[in-house]
């Protein structure tokens, strides 16, 4: 006989509902060996996806959550980069641009280590995948050791870190710099303004968007944006992607991504204890790399930190939540943590419409609801941000924040990004490291665990 105790909670039964959901939008955009961000709009395989996808995918298939990372590895350069795009080969070249004749890795990049296949651009995004590999070792340690996992990845994610901190350290003080705004992963932050201003668009006749036959023009970045994107990229790839020799017309050093160096070099640190070795480089590594963090773009006053314009060597005044990621680094001095925590909840960032945390200040001069890195809530920040709320011990802010995401992946069908002012689904739809990251906070939740 059923009683109503042997019914699920109705938290559970919609739980599990989004738990499907977001396993269904993962495997209807698994190619066979990786995952696409969207089957539309970003139809190859990118960086930064991959390693959230990756942290998803663990709690539905370890072996392919490794593939993933793995996929992504087969496209590193010999001087450690991974680079932002691998290119599937089937795909026609119209398909996404800059498509691989425009970046021409394996020719003019050959000098600086690209492989010969498979095609990838020649720029990087944050790395978030050291991370992702002990995420993934750690849902099945077993499983990871008896297929020599992390042996593999632990060489090839520390040549990776090695590069970013070498020939990357263009500003001298020891963080690593991003060359072009789709480095950092957010490519129209207002942050990007001030540096942009001294690069020469490249005509727009000159190449041809592909993101607009499948984005709405008001939710992507403007046609200017892209002529100076596409000049970035072309000067870069005439210099060999030799950061040494290229010119740089833009370069500054991010919060975000520099704080996922770090959050990753603990996990490097991680892993060579698994394997046998000492972690001490990378603790310490990550120890020095915290002190530079807040000695270089740490802003008391502002309650956030900055990004710093290499070119004019000053602190961009713009807040963006690129500034509230470093939340995730351990061990931060505490008003540090107060300071972030305090902006988290201050006007700043606090949304009418979403419990997601805003890409850029709703009171910002260049606030714009629904433009891409210019005020729409993304999901990964949210993500990172919630565990970073937890590393600090905030547990019920993050608690909030976590039963937030939920409900909006949901009722976005697993959106790209929500418009903070209304709370409505923004970008793509049936995005992949939405419904991953989804996923993993499902697995989080202490009902579901117990059950
Ligand atoms: N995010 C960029 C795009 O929209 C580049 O990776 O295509």
């Amino acid at each position: 006989m059923s009683s109503l105790l042997d019914r699920p909670a109705p938290t559970a039964a919609a739980h599990l509902t989004l738990r499907r959901g977001a396993a269904r939008v993962l495997i209807d955009n698994w190619t066979g060996t990786s995952t696409v961000p969207s089957r539309t709009l970003y139809p190859h395989q990118w960086s930064w996806d991959s390693a959230f996808i990756a942290i998803g995918l663990r709690h539905l298939s370890v072996r392919r959550a490794q593939q993933e990372l793995e996929s992504l590895l087969a496209g590193q350069w010999a001087d450690g980069r991974i680079p932002h795009i691998l290119f599937n080969p089937a795909l026609p070249h119209d398909a996404y641009f800059p498509s691989p004749d425009f970046w021409r890795s394996s020719h003019a990049g050959r000098a600086a280590g690209a492989p010969s296949a498979p095609e990838t651009s020649g720029i990087v995004q944050p790395p978030v995948h050291a991370l992702a590999a002990w995420l993934v070792h750690r849902a099945d340690t077993g499983e990871s050791r008896r297929r020599g996992f992390l042996a593999r990845v632990y060489p090839r994610l520390a040549a990776w870190h090695e590069y970013l901190l070498t020939r990357r350290d263009l500003g001298g003080g020891g963080l690593a710099a991003v060359v072009h705004p789709w480095e950092p992963g957010m490519d129209n932050s207002p942050c990007w303004d001030p540096p942009l201003q001294r690069v020469t668009p490249s005509p727009p006749d000159s190449f041809q968007r592909a993101d607009l036959d499948h984005g709405h023009p008001a939710d992507r970045p403007t046609d200017l944006d892209y002529g100076r994107y596409v000049r970035l990229a072309t000067d870069y790839r005439e210099a060999g992607y030799d950061d040494r020799a290229a010119p740089h017309g833009f370069a500054v050093e991010d919060p975000g991504f520099n704080a996922l160096l770090i959050v990753s070099e603990w996990a490097l640190a991680e892993m060579a204890r698994d394997l046998g070795v000492t972690g001490e480089p990378h603790t310490s590594r990550a120890e020095a790399l915290t002190r530079r963090l807040v000695d270089r773009l740490w802003d008391a006053e502002a309650g956030l930190f900055r990004v710093r314009d290499l070119g004019s060597d000053t602190l961009i005044d713009e807040r963006s939540v690129s500034g509230l990621v470093p939340l995730v680094v351990p061990h931060l001095p505490p008003g540090v943590v107060a300071g972030l925590r305090e902006t988290l909840g201050g006007p700043h960032f606090t949304a009418p419409a979403t419990s997601l945390v805003p890409s850029y200040d709703l009171t910002g001069h260049a606030f714009a609801r629904t433009r891409y890195w210019r005020g729409p809530a993304w999901f990964n920040t949210a993500w990172l941000i919630e565990r970073g709320l937890r590393v600090h011990g905030h547990h019920a802010d993050a608690e909030r924040l976590r039963q937030g995401f939920l409900a909006e992946a949901g009722k976005s069908e697993f959106a790209e990004y929500v418009d903070p002012t209304t709370g409505a689904a923004r970008g793509t739809r049936h995005f992949s490291w939405t419904a991953a990251l989804t996923l993993d906070l499902l697995c989080a939740d202490p009902e579901e665990s117990t059950s």
